[in-house]
């Protein structure tokens, strides 16, 4: 994405006819929202926040003010969300704005419903100038919950901070929007609706994703695996987006039985649920997994870009899951001879540094945040990536891919497992993984809806502690470094900065504190707690004994009981 230079104030009147088209576009006047910053991952509020007033029609104005105008005019959108409550009203109001903008035509999913990755490879697959996202991503929904919305570019990518930025700073003297009028678009129904210069198509959720997935993956040695019937597994959509995927891609396609799917409609409210796939939230699916009955689990979040897969009695760390990905790669078609590089977020455990070493390839570390893996693809510098928030993805989109990394495993299993021999089981995968790299043990503690001004006093306080803490002692541990992660982009060399403290044991330990970008009210404190382990011997014990006495020494650092009032967190993973 280019950004808007100059911004291009055409018109003036109340009503006006664009050239192009023969619409009614209204110049609407409106008034600046002052809340509008995009965060981690586009703008996210309560769904009452984004129904007042122009709230809505401003940000998307506002997004459309950020591009070239001469650019925007005569393209190509693709919108779509997760099926969150407002998803549908919302769609509604973005289409009268993209014609009003000059958008010469618009797809969206049936129902409203794309997942984050598909909107991702439709953009590409259809080259079309970007797409708009409705997602708040794995926070709850439902009319009291979030709402979100966010920019991706033509690389199917989430719009980098240059345009982030401008959409914000636009969000801040925005005066008018531009609306055409135009009736309400049925979209159940899979077909074009034409206006005069104008139109919105729907397209089916599925086709465009399940394609690219059949060049990814051998889909032949998925049904034989699938139909094992030692390999039982399930897939926990959490009423999200993916249960459509879910059901044509694993029932229709690899001939799964329907029973393996939970949760596998989309609701307005996700059911009730928190659709985040982590340990705490996806407990039910945890619970099946460690009854012994099946031998493969997964689950994703909202919008389908997250991913949780365990095995027989046995959790994967997202961060070992980005490394045994990487490790396998040879295995899986897509990547087979393709492989130079891969990369991981800061704050994710350091396993995938040592199968880049083993393997010749280049690693890369960034900041919180898929955007930061664009350009790195952009530029054929990396093809495999992932962060401990449970996302892992590939160069195939530019977003990250719950199903796809879902698959990967199964493929990894599908072409470990030989027909007729005991099943090689994912622990046995993580385990051999071990052994030949050594083990990080990974665990992130969380704090949610803490006090701002409590999470940010703990923060400047850690801003202190780095300032001293090189040399120091804390508990067995000696300070090798300390730091605010800071990032150059080495291809576009933009400076991310204040990303993350984080304090490298002599060890190669590491503590890291941030606050989380993505939630919609009071603060998140994450602790990430990483440390390595070579000894073979050593590598197969629980990560919360392996870990504990540098969690004490992060707590005490940090002083968090003190600053935050609170004795425990509110999810570990
Ligand atoms: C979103 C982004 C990820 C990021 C995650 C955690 O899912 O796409 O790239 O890792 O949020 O963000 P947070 O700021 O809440 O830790
Ligand atoms: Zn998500």
């Amino acid at each position: 994405c280019k950004k808007e230079s100059s911004l291009s104030k055409a018109h003036d009147g109340q009503y006006l006819s664009t050239n192009n088209m023969g619409l009614n576009v209204q110049s609407v006047t409106t008034t600046p929202y002052k809340d509008q910053k995009p965060g981690t991952s586009g703008l996210r509020k309560k769904v009452a926040v984004f129904r007042e007033g122009n709230y809505l029609a401003n940000f998307v104005q506002s997004i459309f003010n950020s591009l070239p105008a001469e650019e925007l005019k005569g393209s190509l959108l693709v919108v779509g969300g997760d099926g969150r409550f407002y998803n549908t009203q919302a769609l509604q109001l973005i289409f009268k704005i993209a014609a009003g903008n000059g958008v010469s035509k618009v797809l969206v999913g049936q129902d409203g419903i794309l997942s984050t990755p598909a909107v991702s490879a439709i953009i590409r697959g259809r080259k079309a100038y970007g797409g708009i996202i409705l997602t708040a991503s794995h926070n709850p929904g439902g009319e009291d919950n979030d709402f979100g919305i966010k920019w991706n570019c033509a690389n199917g990518g989430p719009a980098p901070e240059s345009i982030t930025d401008a959409i914000y700073q636009d969000t801040l003297k925005i005066s008018e929007f531009k609306k055409a009028e135009l009736p309400e678009v049925d979209l159940s129904k899979l077909e074009e609706h034409k206006f005069d210069g104008f139109s919105v198509e729907v397209i089916d959720s599925v086709d465009d994703y399940l394609t690219l997935l059949k060049t990814i993956f051998d889909f032949d040695s998925l049904k034989q695996l699938v139909s094992r019937p030692d390999f039982k597994f399930v897939y926990d959509s959490m009423n999200g987006v993916t249960g459509p995927y879910c059901k044509r891609i694993f029932v229709d396609t690899l001939g799964a039985p329907e029973s393996s799917l939970m949760r596998f409609h989309p609701l307005p409210d996700f059911g009730g649920a928190h659709p985040d796939p982590n340990l705490t939230y996806a407990h039910e699916l945890v619970e099946l997994l460690y009854s012994g009955k099946y031998e493969f689990g997964a689950a994703s979040d909202g919008d389908g870009d997250r991913n949780m897969v365990l095995g027989n009695k046995f959790f994967v760390s997202p961060s070992d899951s980005v490394a045994v990905i990487a490790a396998n790669a040879e295995l899986i078609p897509y990547f087979k001879g393709k492989m130079t590089g891969v990369s991981r977020s800061m704050p994710t455990g350091a396993a995938i540094d040592r199968v880049a070493e083993k393997k010749g390839y280049e690693f890369f570390e960034v900041p919180t945040g898929w955007k930061f893996f664009g350009n790195l693809m952009d530029a054929g510098r990396i093809q495999i990536c992932g962060e401990e928030s449970f996302g892992t993805g590939s160069d195939h989109i530019r977003e990250k891919d719950g199903i796809w990394a879902v698959l990967c495993w199964m493929q990894i299993l599908a072409r470990k497992n030989q027909p007729g021999q005991p099943l090689v089981s994912v622990a046995d995968i993580v385990r051999e993984y071990w052994a030949t790299y050594g083990r990080n043990f990974f665990t992130r503690y969380d704090y949610e809806e803490v006090d701002s001004g409590a999470a940010n006093n703990m923060m400047k306080h850690l801003e202190q502690v780095i300032t001293s803490a090189p040399g120091q002692k804390f508990g067995a541990y000696t300070v090798e470094k300390a730091d605010n992660f800071e990032y150059t982009d080495p291809i576009d060399h933009s400076v991310s900065k204040n990303q993350g403290v984080r304090f490298i044991f002599t060890d190669g330990s590491r503590l890291i504190f941030r606050l989380s970008g993505t939630g919609s009210s009071g603060a998140t404190i994450r602790l990430y707690i990483d440390q390595y382990q070579a000894d073979p011997s050593k590598v197969n014990i629980e990560a919360a004994d392996a870990l504990k006495d540098l969690v004490a020494v992060g707590l005490d650092m940090s002083q968090l009981v003190k600053f935050t009032g609170r004795e425990k967190p509110t999810v570990i993973t």
